[in-house]
């Protein structure tokens, strides 16, 4: 189970440095293909179904001992880990989202203030 973990987001960490080397842009925002995209944020919408539950829209309402997010120090990287595998009460999202969905919502959680 370890090894299945950490080479999932090895993958992750991997095609979003590729990604943005070839595109020139901020990991999560290449949706180019993506029609939800089209009116809101690409994460926005996957952070509202998924995350406002217990983090809040604005990431702030901490249900469950869920951590404020606009006060997190974790990065885009750190992020991706987070939901992708989960923590104590932090459910993981990797069967439910797929690694690019993953990447926008957490792109999308760097944005709320
Ligand atoms: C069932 C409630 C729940 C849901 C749904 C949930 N979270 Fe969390 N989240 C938590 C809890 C609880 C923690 C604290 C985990 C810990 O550190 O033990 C947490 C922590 C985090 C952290 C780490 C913050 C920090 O710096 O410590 C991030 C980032 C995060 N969540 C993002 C998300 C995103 C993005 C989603 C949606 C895909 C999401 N969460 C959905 C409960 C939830």
């Amino acid at each position: 189970m370890m090894i299945l973990f950490s080479r999932t987001s090895w993958l992750l960490l991997l095609s979003m440095g590729l990604l943005g080397a070839c595109q020139g842009q901020e990991p999560g925002y290449q949706t180019s293909t993506d029609t939800t995209a089209a009116v809101m944020p690409p994460g926005k919408a996957l952070f509202e179904q998924n995350c406002a539950l217990c983090h809040g829209s604005d990431g702030k309402r901490g249900l469950n001992g869920a951590h404020d997010l606009t006060k997190s120090n974790l990065n885009q990287a750190g992020r991706v880990y987070m939901v992708t595998n989960g923590l104590g009460n932090m459910p993981a999202f990797k069967n439910q989202l797929s690694p690019e969905q993953i990447e926008q919502v957490a792109a999308y959680s760097l944005t709320l203030q």
